[in-house]
Order: structure tokens, then C-alpha cells, then sequence
């Protein structure tokens, strides 16, 4: 087998080729594709059982039965709350969490913070910053008045002196790694940053983490495609993925866990970037009504659940005469296809034609929201836009609409009302209670819940248009089909 042999491997998805091209088969990237040299590992395992080595030495493993217990990991609480409550109740000694997000989103400060208040609590925290020179952190530590905090500091990015010096640690619950990015293996050619290394670095540092028993943190950086650079591979390889999303003009940030082996993943943590760096929310939907102006046309309010969690966002739809040829629309914090499917249901179930109108849809604050729960609070946003009428003052919306118009009936209604009622809205737009709920569980659930929220059943999109006056409608009579359901 010749030595210096290469191979050819996407840095998006890992994919490997035999030849370069411009585009990745496997994932569709262009440019992706990186030469990298073929590593000789030490003792090919393959080998060394076809020699019949090894076999001898190897210890058996052992099997067990599915019953019997395991004591539930004891966690590690950052004293973030919001961080804790994403990780499903804190860290799990011997995990391994990947964080990812765009640059400057503020990776470094959160890992920081946690990492100081960890070892505030008394337990041993090192950060391992490869980006950033000790002085650097320091001088955030300083300005974020945790300057104070023993945390264990060290620049190096180079694996083999950290693997040698957390071989030795006996004592450490928490290791953070800002960014896994920048670490490098010496007996690979490739360059930092590449996915030979990235995933070579992180193999050996989640090793580490399983034999030592820490928790361990790997910074990640996403790349333009939204991918962690290199590291849908690392992906496969950690317990739990994080990602740190927000707008740049906007000062919240929302902590999202996409897979947890140790909790609920779609559980989100919302933090406000601040001088003082990034500070807890414990009021989401506060925060995101709070520069909301009511009575004015085109927004209305969804309750929405985010993982294990209520939150109230605003919709804001504008419509504007298209100057001709095909109609923009354009959406920020929804999916589009959503949204068309609306608008053809709007117009074909509800006579409200919208197709000579450019339309631009927003979830205010920032949020990104994948819940078809939203459909009722969008076609309301929209409507009001379209009839220049304010939706109700108070009320808040939810329900999905099929292609029919009807609207169904979503999860957790009695956990939206209740943070609906919790601040201060006083009706409710949403659907019928499920005709095949165990009786009258949900009845009863849904009227202990709702004390002064007035709640509007509403079966039909076309129901949802009857709330805006007819003199302001500029669409045609609503042509409701007799059976919706
Ligand atoms: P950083 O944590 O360095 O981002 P990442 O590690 O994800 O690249 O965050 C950098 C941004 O955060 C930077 O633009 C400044 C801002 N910031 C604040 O607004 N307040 C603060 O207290 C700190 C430390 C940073
Ligand atoms: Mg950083």
C-alpha cells in the first residue's frame, strides 16, 4: 500500500471522493472539496485480528441483561439556568456537548460564563481558548466581573500537549474547548480546521472526556450552508449538539439543543447580549412582544410552544401593490412554502386574493419559528393586513390550517392559554377542542386554565375573516365548503 497515498473530502458534509470535482455528490456544496493525505494508522485493528495479534491480549467484553439499574448520571449545574435547562438539567459528567453557531454570536462569552460560574460553585473548570490569546480573555472575564472567578486558563491549541496534560486530571467536571476548529493533531498533514483534523481532534478530545470523566464543551463555528465547518461528522460523535442562534441586530440569543441523548431536544434557552454580557430571560414572550405597538393593522400574536416551553411572538405581515411580473414574497422567521400554502388556501376558500400584492412576512425579534400552530396567527396577521383592521386588542392566535381552511387542533393548548392569560391577553383565536379527546378531558382542562381569556373556537379560516369587518373587506364573499372536517 503506498504511503503517501491522498483522498478527496467535502469540508461540508466529510463525504469522501476518489476525485476532486466542484461539486459534492453527497451533500451538493460547491468548493467543498479538499485534498487530504491518508493518515497510516497505528495498528490498522483489521490487520492485527486477520494475524490473529491482539486476539489474545484483548479483554472480553462483557453483556448483561436489560434489567437491572443504572443510578441517572449525576449533573453538573452551570448556574446559568437557561443553559442547564437546554443540557435537559445540567452537564452529565463524561459527555460530550457540541456548541455551534455563526461567529461573534457570542459562543465565547456564554462558554465563559458558565465556565466561571461552574468554578465559582467549587468545581474544577478549565477553557482551553485556541482563538483567543489569555490576555483577550482575561480582559472579557474582567468586563463581564467574573475576574475573580478560580477558573483554570490556557491558550493551546496544539492536541498532543492537551491530551498529555488532561490525561493527568483527575479532578475537572467541566473542559471547554473554544474551538474545536482550531485544534490540531501533529501526526496529520492536514491543516486546522480541515475535517481530518477537526474530527481526529475531537475523537481524541471526547475519549478523553469518556475515560477522565469530565463534561466537555467543543466551540464550533458554522460555515456559510448553516453546517458546523467540517463537523456534521462531529455531530455523530457528541452526546449533545447546541446551537447559539440570534439575529446581528438583535440583542437576544437563543440557545437550541437539535439532539440530547441526556434531554428533550427543540428546548430553547433565550439570553439578551448585553455589556455585561449575555443575561438570562426568564420571560421570553416579554421580551418579544415588548416593542410591539398594538392597534395598528397586519400583526397579531401567536402563542407558540418552544420545546417544553410558551412563548409569545408577534407576526407582522405587510402587503404592498406588486409593480407587475411575478409577486415578491418575502419571509423572515417562517417557511415560505408555509406561507404560500396560506395565501392559495386564503384565496381559494376564502375569496381573499392576495396575488397582485407583494407580501412580506415577519416574525418580530428575530425568531425563527417551525410550529404549524402559527398558520391561524399568520392568516390573522395577514388578513388584518389586507383589510387594514387591527386583529382584536388581547387576543392571541394558534391553530394550523389544512388545505381545506379548516383549522385543527394543536398541542398543549391549556400551557399557550395559560401564558396568554399570564401576560395580560384576554381572548383567545384558536381551534375546537378535538372531537376524539377522552371525555371532556380537554374541556375541563382548557376552562381551569383559561380564567378571564375568553376563547373563540373558530373551525374554518373563513370564521377567522367574519371577525374583520365586512364594509373594510376588499375580497370577495367567503365561500365556505359545508363539510370542513
Ligand atoms: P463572542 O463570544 O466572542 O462570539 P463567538 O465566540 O461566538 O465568536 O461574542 C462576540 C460579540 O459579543 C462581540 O461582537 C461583542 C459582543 N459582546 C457584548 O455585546 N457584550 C459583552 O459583554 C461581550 C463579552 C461581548
Ligand atoms: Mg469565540
Amino acid at each position: 500500500m503506498a504511503k503517501d497515498r491522498t483522498r478527496h473530502v467535502c469540508q461540508a458534509c466529510g463525504a469522501v471522493h476518489p476525485r476532486w470535482s466542484g461539486k459534492c455528490d453527497a451533500c451538493g456544496a460547491w468548493n467543498t472539496i479538499v485534498e487530504e493525505a491518508i493518515e497510516a494508522r497505528p495498528g490498522p485493528l483489521g490487520k492485527e485480528v486477520a494475524k490473529g495479534v491482539g486476539r489474545a491480549g484483548a479483554r472480553r467484553i462483557e453483556f448483561v441483561g436489560l434489567q437491572g439499574q443504572s443510578a441517572p448520571p449525576p449533573r453538573a449545574l452551570t448556574g446559568l439556568a437557561e443553559l442547564d435547562r437546554v443540557l435537559g438539567g445540567g452537564l452529565v459528567p463524561a459527555s460530550a456537548v457540541l456548541v455551534g453557531g455563526d461567529p461573534g454570536i457570542g459562543k465565547s462569552t456564554i462558554m465563559l460564563q458558565a465556565a466561571a460560574a461552574l468554578s465559582r460553585a467549587g468545581r474544577r473548570t478549565l477553557y482551553i481558548s485556541g482563538e483567543e490569546a489569555v490576555e483577550q480573555v482575561r480582559l472579557r472575564a474582567g468586563r463581564l466581573g467574573l475576574a475573580d472567578a478560580p477558573l483554570a486558563l490556557a491558550a493551546a491549541t496544539n492536541l498532543r500537549e492537551i491530551a498529555a496534560t488532561l490525561e493527568s486530571e483527575d479532578e475537572a467536571a467541566l473542559v471547554v474547548i473554544d474551538s474545536i476548529q482550531t485544534m490540531w493533531l501533529d501526526s496529520l498533514d492536514s491543516a486546522p480546521g480541515t475535517v481530518a483534523q477537526v474530527r481526529a481532534s475531537a475523537a481524541e478530545l471526547i475519549r478523553l472526556a469518556k475515560t477522565r470523566g469530565f463534561a466537555l464543551i467543543l466551540v464550533g463555528h458554522v460555515t456559510k450552508e448553516g453546517a458546523i465547518a467540517g463537523p456534521r461528522v462531529l455531530e455523530h460523535m457528541v452526546d449533545t449538539v447546541l446551537y447559539f442562534e440570534g439575529e446581528r441586530g438583535h440583542s437576544f440569543r437563543i440557545l437550541r439543543a437539535i439532539k440530547n441523548r441526556f434531554g428533550a431536544t427543540d428546548e430553547i434557552g433565550v439570553f439578551e447580549m448585553t455589556d455585561r454580557g449575555l443575561m438570562e430571560v426568564a420571560n421570553p414572550s416579554a421580551l418579544f412582544l415588548a416593542e410591539r405597538r398594538g392597534n395598528v393593522s397586519g400583526s397579531a400574536v401567536f402563542a407558540g410552544i418552544e420545546g417544553t416551553r410558551p412563548v409569545l411572538v408577534e407576526v407582522q405581515a405587510l402587503l404592498a401593490p406588486s409593480p407587475g411580473g411575478s409577486p415578491r414574497r418575502a419571509v423572515i422567521g417562517w417557511d415560505s412554502g408555509r406561507l404560500s400554502m396560506l395565501l392559495a388556501v386564503l384565496e381559494a376558500r376564502c375569496g381573499l386574493t392576495l396575488s397582485g400584492n407583494d407580501v412580506y412576512l415577519n416574525i418580530a425579534g428575530g425568531l425563527r419559528i417551525s410550529e404549524p400552530a402559527a398558520d391561524l396567527a399568520v392568516a390573522a396577521a395577514l388578513v388584518s393586513a389586507a383589510t387594514d383592521q387591527p386583529t382584536s386588542p388581547g387576543a392571541v392566535f394558534f391553530g394550523e390550517i389544512g388545505l381545506s381552511g379548516e383549522v385543527r387542533p394543536v398541542s398543549q393548548p391549556e400551557a399557550r392559554l395559560k401564558e396568554a392569560a399570564k401576560l395580560g391577553f384576554r381572548e383567545a383565536v384558536l381551534p375546537p377542542k378535538p372531537a376524539r379527546q377522552g371525555a371532556g378531558q380537554g374541556a375541563k382542562g382548557r376552562a381551569m386554565q383559561t380564567e378571564g381569556l375568553q376563547l373563540a373556537e373558530i373551525g374554518h379560516l373563513a370564521d377567522l375573516l367574519a371577525r374583520f369587518s365586512p364594509q373594510r373587506r376588499t375580497m370577495r364573499a367567503p365561500a365556505k365548503p359545508g363539510a370542513s372536517d
